[in-house]
């Protein structure tokens, strides 16, 4: 692909097609001091005042395009930043390539901490990770108490909710969620109730002294595409109801719905939601109520089948990092008088992984 001067048309040439580049959309590009703040990339001017721009006199040099508009303002384009802008190779999704996974999944992908971890090489590839697996483990962590936030500031800021900045996960007493027993959680998503949803969940383990409490994840994305290909009617169908999670103590209520399996305007999976202790199905028609609920049954047949969870332990000092819109998370149960088991968790968003994956492939140029 090129960009190519037809006399004052400036165009993108993909071998395909060629497109003209639209004068206004080249001015609002214009990088010179006078039109940016070099602190903070921010434009000095309001494009959407521009009005009847046109190219005075277009030339390439080399990797450049040299452009005069009608208003007086000269300035050089890099040709790739362009042509990338065209393609959206910025785009995440382009960069990172999913990898759709099964309990046939060789090796974790883990990663050591070190205290400067955050601004490391070490860092961008845990994340590059996180978007492929939707999870990473990463070991070596101090287990101190609150490390989990300081942690998830390194990557961006905490997502705040009525548990807390984070919250302790061990049994007690009268828990107000049944993630603060020994029972065993089978596979969910977090907190489907919550407007919007936690992107991302951190668990730091402190203490594990006891034998059961296995982690168990599901790539909710791979189970999905199982599901579409054998029992489409059912996938169609989760696709479609959107179910209402409610959550509810002595504080707040809180709510939300959505569809079991939620796609994009492209049809790709966009998040999956599941939590059969929270969810309500609305008062719809029989017939469709038994599709829903056969549905149901099958994919939570799934998540909960060895063909797709993957177990392990987590150990002190363990800290892992899941994608609560694509996986699921769960423990086996354990018995409590054995010893101690001590996690710490909190959310951040997508915002947080993202932004601090631009940041590091910008800082090391790849
Ligand atoms: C949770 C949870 C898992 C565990 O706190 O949301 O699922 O291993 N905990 O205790
Ligand atoms: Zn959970």
């Amino acid at each position: 692909m090129k960009i190519e001067l037809d006399n004052k048309k400036i165009i993108f040439n993909n071998k395909y097609n060629k497109t003209e580049i639209h004068p206004i959309w080249l001015r609002e590009r214009v990088r010179d001091e006078k039109y940016l703040d070099k602190n903070n990339d921010q434009r000095l001017f309001d494009p959407s005042l521009l009005n009847d721009i046109n190219i005075e006199n277009a030339q390439i040099d080399n990797n450049f395009l040299k452009l005069t508009f009608n208003d007086g303002v000269t300035s050089k384009f890099e040709i790739s930043k362009l042509t990338s802008e065209f393609l959206d190779s910025e785009n995440l999704s382009n960069t990172v390539k999913q990898k759709f996974w099964d309990s046939s999944l060789k090796n974790n992908p883990t990663y050591k901490f070190n205290k400067n971890f955050s601004e490391s090489r070490e860092m961008f590839n845990l994340l590059k990770s996180f978007y492929e697996y939707g999870f990473v483990i990463l070991k070596n962590v101090p287990t101190k108490n609150n490390y989990i936030v300081d942690f998830a500031n390194s990557i961006g800021s905490i997502r705040h909710t009525n548990f807390g900045e984070f919250f302790n996960v061990r049994s007690v007493p009268s828990p107000n969620d049944l993630a603060y027993t020994s029972l065993a959680l089978p596979p969910h998503t977090d907190n489907p109730y919550r407007k919007p949803v936690p992107c991302i969940q951190l668990l730091h383990c402190l203490e594990n002294e006891v034998s059961g409490g296995l982690s168990t994840l599901v790539d909710g994305f791979k189970v999905a595409t199982h599901l579409k290909k054998n029992n489409p009617e059912y996938f169609e169908i989760l696709t479609k109801i959107k179910v209402k999670f409610k959550f509810s103590d002595k504080d707040v209520v809180l709510e939300n719905k959505g569809e079991l399996i939620e796609l994009d305007e492209k049809n790709n999976f966009k998040q999956i939601r599941f939590n059969t202790r929270l969810d309500y199905v609305p008062p719809l028609e029989k017939d469709q109520l038994d599709v829903y609920y056969k549905a149901r049954k099958k994919i939570s047949d799934l998540y909960n089948s060895e063909r797709f969870r993957i177990k392990f332990k987590l150990t002190p000092g363990d800290i892992i990092m899941m994608d609560n819109h694509r996986l699921l998370h769960g423990r086996t149960v354990y018995d409590a008088n054995e010893g101690k088991r001590f996690l710490q968790g909190c959310y951040i968003d997508h915002d947080s992984s993202e932004g601090k994956l631009r940041h590091l492939k910008r800082k090391f140029d790849l």
